[in-house]
């Protein structure tokens, strides 16, 4: 009783993702990455020379992939498997970010992966972040949330991030994708990234990424006390 789902939308690199996942914890919700799910056919359809403009090799690439989450167990922090295999680091390089957007304009590959997102999150208790996750996956959703930063900081932040993990990459080039995928997301006919009209916008470029997650746990609160209310009056 009283579990809300929560959807992060937003531009790319702007910490959704580390958010929703200091939410989950918060909360005691499960964390789910929706980018990560569109990273891994990236990687996929890459490995296996398919182009996802083909409508051939979508419906060949579609067959045959299959992606997980599980637990680290050292972390316990939820790492994405392809296919049976752990591809957490392979598909956050930018061989991975630059081709994303591209296969993820396709049609088909949303709709079987937002069917997988969907199942995912039906018992409620989870937190996912994304593109169109409160306007097509749970449009529904009892909390919306429309993050947002200046690209400078996003750029900076991401390029940090690639850093920790040993990978050293040009704050030019990483601008320039994350501008680049800003677009294609923005304008494509499929669930084009937007702002939802019920969803809070939040700007990170100047807060400390402690108060955002406080911001989005004390909305989810609020929004599961009037759950409990609602619950509690139609008894
Ligand atoms: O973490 P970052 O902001 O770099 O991106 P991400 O959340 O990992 O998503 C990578 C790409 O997947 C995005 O640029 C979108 O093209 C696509 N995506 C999408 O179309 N719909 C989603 N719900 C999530 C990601």
């Amino acid at each position: 009783m009283g579990k809300i789902v929560i959807a992060i939308d937003g531009y790319s690199g702007c910490g959704k993702s580390s958010t929703a996942k200091a939410v989950a914890k918060d909360l005691g919700y499960t964390y789910i990455d929706s980018g990560a799910m569109y990273r891994a056919a990236t990687l996929y359809f890459l490995e296996n020379y398919l182009n996802p403009a083909n409508p051939r090799d979508v419906t060949k690439g579609l067959k045959n992939l299959e992606i997980t989450f599980h637990p680290n167990p050292d972390t316990q922090k939820q790492e994405t498997y392809l296919n049976g295999l752990n591809v957490e680091n392979e598909i956050r390089s930018m061989r991975v970010s630059e081709k994303v957007s591209e296969l993820a304009k396709v049609k088909e590959i949303r709709s079987e992966l937002v069917a997988q997102q969907q199942r995912l999150g039906k018992k409620k208790g989870v937190v996912m972040d994304g593109r169109d996750i409160g306007s097509v996956v749970f449009p529904e959703a009892e909390l919306k949330v429309f993050m947002t930063a200046d690209l400078e900081t996003r750029a900076y932040r991401r390029q940090q991030e690639l850093l920790e993990k040993g990978d050293l990459v040009d704050l030019d080039q990483i601008q320039k994708n994350l501008a680049e995928r800003d677009r294609i997301d923005s304008s494509r006919t499929e669930s084009p990234l937007k702002k939802m009209e019920d969803a809070v916008e939040i700007d990170t470029s100047h807060i400390s990424f402690e108060a955002q997650v406080a911001q989005i746990v004390h909305l989810a609160q609020q929004k599961i006390e009037t759950q409990k209310d609602y619950a509690g009056n139609h008894r």
